[in-house]
């Protein structure tokens, strides 16, 4: 009996023994596709105007067809250029709050999110994804920080760009202006019809910083506007002055309300044929477009050609985000030709990477792509790439105030003293 049973259980491990070396040998199915641990994403940005958030709706509506169970969080918070974004972003980073994914300026604006402990570097979504091959060199540069990569750029914009109503110009028989003293000229004209030359707005306290950085471009160039921010080109050199003095002129031929109008208010202003001329970046063209505008015209701003004023939109991810599945998938969509390609064509940019189709795009946008590849490049700062934060925001606080009181001595010593404060100049 107690024979019979052992060759009984001798058999049975055999039996099991060999079952188990099969399963061991049979190839495991292939995982399933790794489930989202959450079933949401929370975007945080400051596009809510025309073009702006139609660009980003038709990125989200990519990543919706790619997963479309997880809801978007449309996180933003309303204002040009970021003004109140950025504050209520830096809140909620240090505050432990952080929304996955939010809106950032590929250059030195990432200083101010301290990196290091509020963001996630990149690197590895760059090489998994070729973006490290995906974008033009000087971009690449523009987003390394502290040696790392720390968002995926969605697109390129233009600053420096004069948009102008094509039908007052033909009314009043005048020709876009190239030279400032063209610039003026066409002013004087045009005062004389009664029609308010150039439309600005500068309420948001970042407008005025804007056009000026465009005007200091055209009068020191390339090289001598870099310096600006290096310290090569002092602050207190004639051609800052001269720069002073051009802008200054320029707000004798602005309409009064300018305190109270936002970018897009004044844009308006053309739209309405109640201004001739307004200098602002090109998410205008988005704007116009979502307006469904068209008799605008565009130009570098005098003096500027063949310079491209840049600046580029990127996602960053925060450390300790929520929803880290879902944001790396919004990261790869953000990154992705697909992405971009429906999302620039809106916002009135061209795309970060170089294999997007030009035939998607506007006239103005295909002329921004040829001059992108063919003009000296310097970085905005207004919109974070030239400078760090702090002393961005100082620099626009003091043009806003020159914008209105007009003094040029002691605007110049202004800037000077900020370049100082951040180290920059001596
Ligand atoms: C810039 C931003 C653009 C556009 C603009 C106006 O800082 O890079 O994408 O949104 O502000 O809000």
């Amino acid at each position: 009996m107690f024979r019979k049973t052992r060759a009984l259980t001798v058999v049975v491990s055999l039996i099991l023994l060999t079952a188990l070396l099969l399963t061991a040998c049979v190839p495991a199915p292939a995982p399933a596709a790794k489930a989202p641990a959450t079933n949401k994403v929370e975007m945080f940005s400051w596009w809510t105007a025309g073009g702006e958030a139609d660009g980003l709706n038709a990125m989200y509506a990519i990543y919706k067809q790619k997963y479309p169970n997880v809801e978007i969080i449309n996180a933003t918070v309303a204002g040009g250029a970021g003004t109140n974004a950025k504050a209520v972003l830096s809140t909620r980073l240090t505050g432990g709050d952080p929304p996955d994914a939010f809106q950032l300026h590929a250059g030195l604006e990432v200083e101010k999110y301290e990196p290091a402990k509020y963001l996630q570097p990149l690197d590895s979504l760059y090489t998994s994804e070729g973006l490290d091959k995906a974008f033009p060199k000087d971009l690449i540069s523009l987003l390394k920080y502290d040696g790392h990569f720390w968002g995926v750029p969605v697109n390129i914009h233009r600053a420096n760009v004069l948009w102008y109503n094509k039908q007052v110009f033909a009314d009043n028989g005048l020709k876009a202006p190239t030279s400032w003293d063209e610039f003026f000229a066409v002013g004087d004209a045009l005062k004389a019809k009664g029609i308010v030359p150039l439309v600005i707005g500068t309420k948001e306290g970042w407008e005025a910083g804007h056009t000026f950085e465009t005007v200091l471009v055209s009068v020191l160039g390339a090289d001598g506007y870099n310096g600006l921010w290096t310290g090569k080109t002092p602050w207190t050199d004639p051609k800052v002055t001269q720069a002073l003095e051009t802008f200054k002129k320029m707000m004798a031929y602005a309409n009064s309300d300018y305190a109270a109008l936002t970018w897009s208010d004044a844009a308006q202003y053309l739209v309405d044929g109640k201004g001739a001329m307004h200098i602002m970046g090109d998410w205008t063209d988005g704007w116009f477009t979502s307006k469904g505008y068209t008799g605008y015209g565009w130009e570098p701003v005098p003096g500027s050609q063949g310079i491209f004023d840049a600046l580029s939109d990127s996602f960053a991810a925060a450390k300790g985000a929520k929803n880290q599945d879902n944001l790396m998938a919004w990261l790869k969509v953000a990154g992705s030709k697909e992405g971009q390609e429906a999302f620039n064509p809106k916002k009135g940019s061209i795309c970060a990477r170089t294999d997007c189709d030009p035939k998607l795009f506007n006239e103005y946008l295909q002329s921004a792509m040829k001059d992108w590849a063919s003009n000296a490049i310097v970085p905005s700062v207004a919109h974070g790439a030239a400078a760090v934060e702090k002393w961005a925001t100082v620099y626009k606080d003091i043009l806003t105030t020159f914008a209105t009181k007009g003094d040029v001595a002691a605007t110049q010593a202004a800037l000077q003293q900020a370049c100082v404060d951040n180290g920059v100049c001596k």
